[in-house]
């Protein structure tokens, strides 16, 4: 019996969708537990790139179901869209896919004002209607795939929502008014679309793991954008970090045996906010050419910088990471020397924990180690004895600071390029 969470354990982008690809092979079910299309897996296969926004990664696999959980946010044209393209590739959805029936929706007015508050707000979101989309769901407002159930109902509900965001839409934003019956219809046209996938999934995961069942439980995101334990407020609007796997899925804490941390081997962050460790010169720039950072949902440059060891000890202690897998690390292949961050100094004074306020991330002083590098291709390398001494020092550097040992680590994006401990 197993149900592990993957966990991303810095700002995001580690690598998350390759790894539980991976780790789907010892897996019977694949459950996404938060966020919504924000989120941009990418899987390659054979030179085939994937890249995945609400489908959980487990998906390419024929014989494993994929669960969307109820703390997911779903937004129905991108779910379609997603669909659609996956069965064009040849990978049925019938029978393996089920969706939460307690999983919110993402309406067209989420998606508005998203972009429509970025104007002044400047977080630099991915403007898919995340964060409004949990500010209904918490304030009792939100819509519900089972709401689809209810036409009447769902009606009444939608033609109270469009009339308070159309009165802020005007008022506000100046923006063109949304049409309730155009939405209602199209929202019943997906809730027939649908239909097949919808089921209880709580019970559907409960019953697995007390049966004996592998889980896989598929975080978003990165713990350092988790609404409370990130960078607030230059953060998402869900709980990426382990804690929320429970709540996004309904399986209770006593079911979790074990917490993947998935760290890339440098650091990246998309979107405003603070990032201690990032490099605005050429090595930056480097990491960012030889990494290939370009969003994966929204295609932005991603910053870039040296691996903050001080913020992945934090984030090791919140989401509780048994093991990591390290991603990434033929990204370092041609650096003579690779920094580390092993703290922090604030007005002169070493910090003893990562602050995850604003303020004083803006004035912290990164303290660096300079390693030393590897200057070799990890192309050929399959076993942890195959690795030059540098690469090995490096990783072992990291589980003496974190406190958690790597298992698996990253040597290119195809399936097959990646290194068992
Ligand atoms: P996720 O959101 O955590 O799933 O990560 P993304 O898919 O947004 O970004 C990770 C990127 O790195 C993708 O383009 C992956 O194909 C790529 N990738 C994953 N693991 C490795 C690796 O070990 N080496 C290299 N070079 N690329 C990797
Ligand atoms: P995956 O799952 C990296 C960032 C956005 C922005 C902030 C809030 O692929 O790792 P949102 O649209 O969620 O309200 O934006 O969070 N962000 C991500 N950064 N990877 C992601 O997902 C992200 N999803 C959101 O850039 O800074
Ligand atoms: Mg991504």
């Amino acid at each position: 019996m197993s149900v592990k969470i993957i966990v991303g354990a810095q700002w995001g982008d580690e690598g998350k969708g390759k790894v539980v690809d991976m780790l789907t092979e010892q897996s019977d079910i694949v459950a996404r537990y938060q966020g919504g299309a924000n989120a941009g897996h990418t899987i390659v296969v054979g030179g085939t790139k994937y890249v995945l926004h609400l489908i959980p990664s487990g998906i390419l696999h024929s014989g494993v179901t994929c669960v969307i959980g109820n703390g997911v946010v779903i937004d129905p044209v991108a779910l379609m869209d997603e669909i659609r393209r996956l069965e064009s590739l040849g990978i049925s959805m019938t029978g393996r896919l089920k969706i939460s029936h307690k999983a919110h929706l993402i309406m067209p007015y989420h998606k508005l004002l998203d972009q429509l508050q970025e104007s002044d707000q400047k977080i630099g979101t991915t403007g898919r209607g995340i964060g409004p989309a949990y500010i209904d769901k918490y304030n009792r407002s939100g819509i519900r795939i089972v709401d689809l159930l209810d036409r009447a109902s769902l009606e009444e509900k939608l033609r109270r929502a469009i009339a308070q965001k159309n009165e802020w839409f005007r008022k506000v934003y100046d923006a063109p008014e949304l049409d309730v019956e155009k939405t209602v219809a199209e929202y019943l046209e997906f809730d027939k679309q649908i239909d097949e996938y919808i089921t209880d999934t709580t019970s559907y995961l409960n019953e697995a793991w007390r049966s004996g069942k592998r889980l896989l439980l598929e975080g978003a995101q990165g713990a350092l954008l988790d609404v409370d334990h990130g960078t607030y407020p230059f953060v998402t609007s869900s709980s990426p970090t382990s804690g929320g796997a429970c709540t996004g899925l309904g399986l209770p804490p006593t079911a979790i045996t074990g917490v993947i941390g998935i760290v890339k081997a440098y650091s990246t962050r998309v979107g405003n906010g603070p990032f201690p460790t990032e490099l605005n010169d050429e090595v930056g720039e480097r990491l960012r050419s030889e990494g290939s950072e370009f969003g994966a949902t929204t295609g932005r440059p991603r910053r870039c910088g040296w691996l903050d060891l001080f913020a992945l000890r934090y984030s090791a202690m919140v989401n509780g990471i048994t093991e990591i897998v390290l991603t990434k690390l033929d990204v370092l292949n041609n650096f003579p020397q690779i920094g580390v961050c092993t703290g922090y100094e604030l007005d002169g004074r070493a910090l003893k924990y990562f602050p995850s306020e604003c303020g004083s991330l803006e004035r912290a002083q990164p303290q660096y180690q300079m390693l030393p590098g590897w200057n070799t291709s990890l192309e050929e390398c399959r076993t942890w004895d195959d690795l030059p001494a540098a690469a090995r020092d490096y990783i072992t550097f990291i589980e003496n600071f974190v406190g958690a040992k790597v298992t698996y680590l990253g040597t290119g994006p195809g399936r097959e390029q990646i290194v068992v401990r």
